[in-house]
């Protein structure tokens, strides 16, 4: 990153203790919004959205504006200059002039990280391939924190598209901080979480269990995290087809549920939530979108360095474990999805994941490749 600026590219780039303060700002935001009114008064967001989006991209700016600042940006590659086939390094490096804080989405894994490498001012991951949304996390936990009143001791039933559905990734990375943290993975066989996502889960003991029984799961579960079959990230029409009604929650299923059962997603919804759910006061996933720019608005405050009460120091990103090995330019990712495939002379870097097995971690996608 640039002149040590703090970006936010996956969840982990914040401490727990951040992520906890951040909710607390988030708090004190919808106690009295008044008092933030005018915090980012002549600070700029510009959104770099090279992908559809309604409300992450509808959420930052609403953030930015209830926090008096202004926004400028696109909403899709066409109206960019990526459509003339400018790199996202350079776009990036280009806005920086412009703006004071940068929040991006693109269809390609680790954009927002290359784009972050050539920025000068903070930028925010809105959501990278089907990589990691970081930032519907941030919504996400202070959903949960809010409804159920702690983020520790919760079994958490994640349903549906598991391998590209990049905000289950980002919360599993989130709630892994958390202690008595238990996963059900409901999902199709051919949609489940991606490798880098259970060895990690492997690493660090977590309890988990893969299944494709949404029902049996039910009793058991405190959250239902419910997300689309995501589409656009399918390869083959035919298998979408196939797969795209695989869960559809319906208020029968709902019978053996827990009385206060948290039902999230992200959104939108297609069809894998009924309508007829909404009425359940157990359902949360418009709220979300409540919390959602409430936890947006923190995030800018934190990333600018500003408070109600003035200006502060930004601190220090977490610091990273040192890896063991880092390959450059001797393997190339295998992931179609990942930034090195499309964006002009990249380096293909990797870093050592799993010494007996000769894994290597891409540094843009995370996918494993193997080298010996
Ligand atoms: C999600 C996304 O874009 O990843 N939407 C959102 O930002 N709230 C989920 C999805 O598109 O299915």
């Amino acid at each position: 990153m640039k002149k040590d600026v703090r970006s936010v590219i996956s969840i982990l780039d914040l401490t727990r203790e951040e992520i906890e303060s951040l909710m607390d700002t988030a708090d004190e935001i919808e106690r009295d919004p008044e008092a933030f009114s005018e915090v980012c008064r002549h600070k700029q967001l510009a959104t770099l959205f090279f992908e559809p989006s309604t409300r992450t991209r509808l959420s930052f700016e609403s953030a930015m504006l209830s926090l008096g600042g202004s926004v400028l940006g696109f909403s899709s590659a066409n109206s960019s200059s990526a459509s003339k086939g400018e790199s996202v390094a350079d776009t990036f490096e280009v806005v920086s002039n412009y703006a004071d804080i940068i929040a991006t989405r693109h269809p390609k894994e680790g954009a927002a990280y290359v784009g972050a490498l050539h920025s000068s001012v903070p930028v925010v991951n809105a959501g990278d391939g089907g990589h990691f949304h970081p930032t519907q996390t941030l919504a996400d936990l202070l959903t949960i924190r809010r409804k159920k009143g702690r983020l520790n001791d919760l079994c958490i039933g994640i349903c549906g598209d598991l391998k590209y559905g990049r905000t289950v990734h980002s919360l599993i990375e989130a709630m892994q901080r958390y202690s008595g943290i238990s996963y059900v993975l409901i999902s199709p066989e051919e949609l489940r979480l991606p490798g880098y996502m259970t060895d990690k889960l492997k690493a660090e003991g977590a309890e988990y269990v893969e299944t494709a029984d949404l029902e049996a799961s039910m009793p058991k579960l405190d959250v239902l995290y419910m997300t689309r079959i995501q589409k656009e990230r399918f390869t083959d029409e035919a298998e979408y087809q196939r797969l795209k009604d695989s869960y559809i929650l319906t208020p029968d299923k709902l019978s053996s549920a827990k009385k206060d059962l948290c039902i999230m997603h992200p959104l939108p919804r297609v069809n894998e939530i009924s309508v007829k759910v909404d009425e359940d006061e157990r359902a949360c996933y418009f709220y979300e979108t409540y919390c959602g720019k409430q936890m947006r608005m923190a995030l800018i405050m934190f990333l600018l360095g500003l408070t109600k009460d003035g200006a502060r120091e930004v601190p220090k990103a977490p610091a990273k474990m040192e890896p063991k090995k880092v390959l450059r330019d001797v393997i190339s990712c295998k992931n179609p999805a990942c930034i090195s495939s499309t964006e002009q002379e990249l380096p293909q870097v990797f870093e050592l994941a799993d010494e007996e097995k000769h894994e290597y971690r891409c540094i843009y996608c995370d996918s494993l490749v193997r080298y010996q």
